[in-house]
Parts: C-alpha cells; sequence; structure tokens
C-alpha cells in the first residue's frame, strides 16, 4: 500500500509504506526524530527509542503488559504532588538516581570528590537556617545525642567559606517529621553556612534506618520483586557554592543492620562511616565533604512546601 507522501519528510520514505518488520519500524521511529533541532534531546530520544524497541522486542512484549506499565506510570503521576514524589522514589528504587548521581561526579570521584548519593523525596524547601554548633532536633526528641563536625573542602584541600549546606534526617524512630504528627515542623532539618575555615557543625540524634514508603504504586513493585524496604541510618547533606559543582549526599552509619542493603543503592563506597561514640554516650561525626570546580546548581526540591 502507497502512503501519502508525509508533508513534514520525517519518515525514512515518502511514498513507500513501512515495511511489517521490527527493524523497519525502528528505522521508520528513528527517522522520525531527525529532526529534532536540540542535539543533546535528539540523542537521548534517539537513544531511547532504540533501547524501547530493543526491549519490547527482547521480552516480546504482549498489549496487555503494555497497558498495565502505562498504568503503572499513570499512577505514579497520579501519587505525586506537594507532599509526596512517587516519581523520584521510582527512580530512586530503580537504581536509576544513583546511577545518575554517578555519572554527573565521574571526573570529581576520579580527583578523589566526596561520592554522591541520591537527594530522595524528603528533602524540603525553607529549611531553617541555623548558626554552627546549633541543635536541630527539638527537646522532644528521643534517642543518642550526635555532634556533627563537618568541613567543605575544595579537591585540592583548600576550605570552601560561605557555602550554603542543607541537611535533614530521619528521627531515631524513623520517620521525617513531614511524615510524623509527633514532632515539630522542621525538626532535624536545617541550612548551614560554612565559616571562614569551611566549617558547620550541630547538634542532632543519632538517625534509624527506615523503610521506604509502601503505600504507593512503588511499593507494589518493592512487593512484587520481593524485595527489602529498608535504608540504612543515614544523614543527608547539599552543598552549594558559586564557583563548584552542588554536591547531594548522604553518610551512611556503618553499624547499622541494613548498611549493606539499601533499597536505593545509595549507601556506595566511603559513604559508609562509623558514628563514634564518645563516654558520654553521645556519638560524633567527623566530616570533610570535598566539592569539584564546576557550575552550582540548585536540585528540584521533592517538597515544595
Ligand atoms: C531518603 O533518603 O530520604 C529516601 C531516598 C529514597 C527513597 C525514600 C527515602
Ligand atoms: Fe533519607
Amino acid at each position: 500500500m502507497k502512503l501519502e507522501n508525509p508533508s513534514d519528510g520525517s519518515g525514512p520514505s515518502d511514498r513507500e509504506a513501512i515495511p511489517a518488520t521490527p527493524e523497519a519500524l525502528l528505522a521508520a521511529v528513528l527517522g522520525s526524530n531527525q529532526r529534532t533541532s536540540d542535539p543533546r534531546l535528539k540523542q537521548i530520544l534517539d537513544a531511547l527509542l532504540r533501547h524501547l524497541h530493543e526491549f519490547a522486542s527482547e521480552v516480546q512484549l504482549s498489549y496487555a503488559e503494555l497497558e498495565r506499565g502505562l498504568d503503572f506510570l499513570v499512577r505514579i503521576g497520579k501519587a505525586t504532588g506537594p507532599e509526596k514524589h512517587e516519581g523520584i522514589l521510582l527512580a530512586d528504587i530503580l537504581g536509576l538516581a544513583t546511577l545518575v548521581g554517578l555519572i554527573d561526579a565521574k571526573k570529581s570521584l576520579a580527583a578523589g570528590g566526596t561520592e554522591p548519593a541520591l537527594i530522595g523525596p524528603f528533602w524540603r524547601a525553607n529549611q531553617p537556617i541555623r548558626p554552627n554548633g546549633a541543635t536541630i532536633a527539638s527537646a522532644s526528641t528521643p534517642g543518642a545525642g550526635l555532634f556533627v563536625d563537618g568541613q567543605v573542602l575544595s579537591l585540592d584541600g583548600k576550605p570552601i567559606a560561605n557555602a550554603r549546606v542543607e541537611t535533614w534526617q530521619a528521627s531515631p524512630g524513623g520517620l521525617y517529621e513531614n511524615q510524623d504528627p509527633e514532632q515539630e515542623e522542621m525538626n532535624l532539618r536545617a541550612r548551614f553556612q560554612t565559616d571562614e575555615n569551611g566549617r558547620f557543625s550541630f547538634h542532632s540524634v543519632r538517625p534509624a534506618g527506615y523503610a521506604v514508603p509502601v503505600d504507593g504504586p512503588c511499593g507494589e513493585l518493592l512487593a512484587l520483586q520481593r524485595r527489602d524496604i529498608m535504608r540504612p541510618a543515614h544523614l543527608h547533606f547539599i552543598v552549594m557554592v558559586e564557583g563548584y559543582k552542588t554536591l547531594a549526599t548522604q553518610i551512611f552509619d556503618a553499624d547499622d543492620p541494613n548498611a549493606y542493603r539499601d533499597v536505593v543503592f545509595g549507601a556506595v563506597g566511603s559513604l559508609l562511616q562509623r558514628f563514634q561514640q564518645d563516654p558520654d554516650g553521645s556519638y560524633r561525626l567527623n566530616l570533610q565533604l570535598r566539592l569539584e570546580p564546576g557550575t552550582m546548581r540548585i536540585p528540584m526540591c521533592p517538597l515544595p512546601n
């Protein structure tokens, strides 16, 4: 059968029907992307289309399975709002967020920069600005004390002053403040600024590990895969300063029983650290965060309110 001449000239041929084979179909689909003007977008779409077609052919995807997958994506969207970002959770449980972080930090890692870790769904906008040495845990927060003594450095070991350091963590009960009606607003969250020696510090409590939210489609997927749903105890950090690439990372408690079984694959390399215990029973974490020179970026905030 002859097709009408497609007026945009984007198809593989302007007069021939596409032969009914997967290979010819892929050629036609790739042809339809030829005129995408943004070269990076074209590169991404070309690869996505190739891999998507290869994937469907490899597993011999059925129509019913395609419908189920599309329904899953729709439900990921519906489960996402200002209170919860199911899309980020999906990228996390697939290991995609960790992979993209490693790709982005390739040069920095080769030069001794701090390993990145995913931001996850619980960073809030407008975390309270606090002075160095402040306590970020409200008086009613249970658990052992933790003192964090941090320093932000360049790859060649020079202190970086005036860096914005965002931190947030779960309570010893394993919940973030926004998930837990028992905690005060913005408990265990803060924004600090490094001093002239690149230092920041705060008092808190030792965090606990927790289960990722499983009340949405990501939870269904984890159950179908019969996967563990726990994250090891950790503290989140994002460091932002002009002239350096933004570092989003986490420091994990190496003594947590789930230290080597993180459901979102974030606990990599030297990010697993031992919290040192002081004679009074409280803990201490000494931390150096090393940034690569580059362009600062403010990451997308999953909880804008
Ligand atoms: C988090 O670390 O806050 C987190 C990351 C991925 C999924 C759920 C929580
Ligand atoms: Fe977390």
